[in-house]
């Protein structure tokens, strides 16, 4: 039997709040809201959504007790871990348990395969005690199986059939809550009494909007990033030798790179939002970096740290019109590629198969680079950019450029440099305050949604900036946030991925100090997440969110 830790065990009794609409838990009614639209391609999205377009967004007031019937509940967590997955089950049992004591819930096993498979284990109070407030995705798995498939549809609604359950939860990212809504319209359509609900998980924090003001883990996983980058830092200025190269996890949009740069105050950060908005080449980004260099090593400053968001490679357009190329290419000759086991013979195919232009980006590029740019995809269509070493090839290309700058006489300092890569380390970390309270909060609403036989929806709590006393519980149509983009060579429904806002607040308060933060070294140690001690150390919001909702 696992020894729990000191903080484990401290942890689980810590009681997360909630929005004072729940004050006497369940004792609520719905409130309709006005009818949605979705955010893009209004006709295509009504057209695949019949049944589940249009909803209005809901809200809840307080009331009577309903008369609350025994309800059973599935529930899956899909795609990568996020701090606070635990939580969201725990509010879901709480919420369901306090509707009707016969009320169960069921976990499905490793995530979406969970339910075509019907691996299940019925989730109980001794066993969610020892998870609460915990990080990870352990108590029922997760994975990133697609649910694309009319027989996977079948099969789970066979298998919720069979336990009797009459709503499901899927709390993941926007590919796993873009699968909720096909579900959730699939059963509409056959009438199934079956209802989907979604949660917005993801550290990467893209899932958001005007109703969604932040996933779940974002806030957990940047403080922990930004710890160790406060620790880096502090160790480069005290050495005075190394550059630190850090990329970070986030497979799209640069959120938690912006957070990390505002917490830390490094000396670079790229985000990806605005390299895509300038149309920089990878040539230009370096550029950029070793300017930074040589002016500090001016200042005799040869050391530093830089800040590179993982998804990076796709917002570089040069490397952008590749890597689509690149996917096409792999979902047409998926069979041929495979039989090629030898890398140079694989590297040769590919080469031979591109147009001239990226045909030639791709030869110049380091073996291993182009060999993690045709890594099989997820099973979502995208290319795994946590496996591409981007910092490890801007930092071969600034030592080229560096060499070039001293021959030329421009440069005279020395870069040392180490490269890391933080995004596994954040993800299963136990969730702050924030995450535990939000996390519970989400949970408990989406049980709320479920007694109310709401489909198609998304648990949304809002008003983050305040105390939790006065978030506002809701929900929200998923196909509301839907738009069309192609994805594995064909065009599909999806939730539209909120990137960093080049006019935004966040990216502006970066904007206005990077030039400062660059050439002194005025770093920013913001030390371990607090879950103990006074509100002004355990209650930290992200920048971002406090930026957004000034
Ligand atoms: P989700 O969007 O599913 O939450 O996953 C986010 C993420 O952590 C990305 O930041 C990262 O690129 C990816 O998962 C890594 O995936 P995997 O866990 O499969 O290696």
């Amino acid at each position: 039997m696992t020894e729990l830790s000191r903080l484990h065990k401290a942890r689980t009794a810590y009681k997360p709040k909630l929005p004072s609409v729940f004050d006497k838990g369940p004792a609520v009614k719905i409130v309709n809201g006005d009818a949605s639209e979705s955010v893009a391609d209004q006709d295509k999205i009504k057209a695949l959504f019949p049944k589940t377009y249009g909803m209005p967004g809901i809200g809840f007031e307080a009331a009577e007790k309903p008369e609350y019937k025994p309800l059973n509940l599935g529930v899956i967590l899909s795609g990568g871990q996020a701090p606070g997955g635990h939580n969201v089950i725990a509010g879901l049992y709480d919420g369901l348990k306090a509707c009707h004591p016969d009320s169960k819930l069921y976990g499905f096993l490793g995530g979406p395969s969970g339910l075509t498979d019907n691996e299940y284990r019925e989730l109980t109070a001794d066993l969610i005690a020892d998870f609460r407030n915990t990080g990870g995705f352990d108590m029922i798995g997760s994975g990133r199986t697609k649910l694309e498939q009319e027989k996977q549809y079948q099969e789970t609604l066979k298998n919720c059939k069979a336990l009797g359950i009459e709503a499901l939860v899927i709390i993941g990212g926007d590919d796993s809550n873009t699968n909720a809504a096909v579900l959730a319209e699939y059963f509409a359509q056959q009438d199934a009494g079956v209802s989907v609900i979604g949660v917005p998980k993801t550290i990467d924090g893209d899932l958001k909007n005007d109703m969604i003001e932040a996933s779940f883990g974002f806030d957990t996983a940047t403080k922990v990033y930004s710890e160790l980058i406060g620790n880096i830092q502090r160790d480069a200025n005290s050495a005075k030798k190394y550059w630190h190269v850090i990329k970070l996890m986030g497979r799209s949009a640069s959120h938690i790179a912006l957070e990390c740069a505002l917490r830390t105050q490094a000396n670079y950060a790229i985000i990806s939002e605005e390299v895509e908005a300038k149309k920089q080449t990878l040539q230009e980004i370096v550029e950029d970096l070793t300017d930074v260099v040589v002016k500090r090593s001016d200042n005799k400053e040869n050391f530093g740290v830089m800040i590179v968001p993982e998804g990076l490679i796709e917002f570089i357009p040069e490397m952008k019109e590749l890597i689509s190329e690149l996917n096409e290419l792999m979902a047409q000759y998926e069979d041929e590629i495979n039989e090629i086991y030898d890398a140079d013979d694989k590297r040769d195919y590919i080469i031979d198969h591109l147009d001239e232009n990226t045909s030639e980006l791709y030869e110049s590029l380091p073996k291993e680079i182009a060999e993690q740019l045709i890594m099989e995809r997820d099973p979502h269509g995208n290319v795994q950019v946590s496996l591409i070493e981007t910092e490890k090839l801007l930092v071969l290309m600034m030592k080229d450029r560096l060499s070039e700058l001293e021959r030329e006489g421009d440069y005279k300092g020395k870069f040392k440099t180490h490269t890391h890569f933080f995004g596994y380390e954040g993800r299963c970390s136990f969730p702050s305050n924030f995450d535990a309270d939000y996390c519970y909060a989400l949970g408990y609403t989406a049980s709320l949604l479920a007694e109310n036989k709401c489909t198609g929806y998304m648990s949304s709590v809002r008003n983050l900036k305040d105390d939790a006393k006065n978030w506002i519980p809701g929900g929200i149509p998923i196909t509301m946030m839907m738009n069309m983009e192609r994805r594995h060579g064909k065009d599909k429904p999806v939730i539209k991925k909120a990137l960093v806002e080049l006019d935004g607040k966040p990216f502006k308060a970066f904007l206005a100090n990077r030039d400062k933060w660059a050439l002194e070294t005025s770093y920013t140690y913001p030390g371990p997440i607090q879950y103990f001690g006074p509100a002004e150390v355990s209650e930290i919001k992200t920048k971002t969110l406090e930026l957004e909702h000034e």
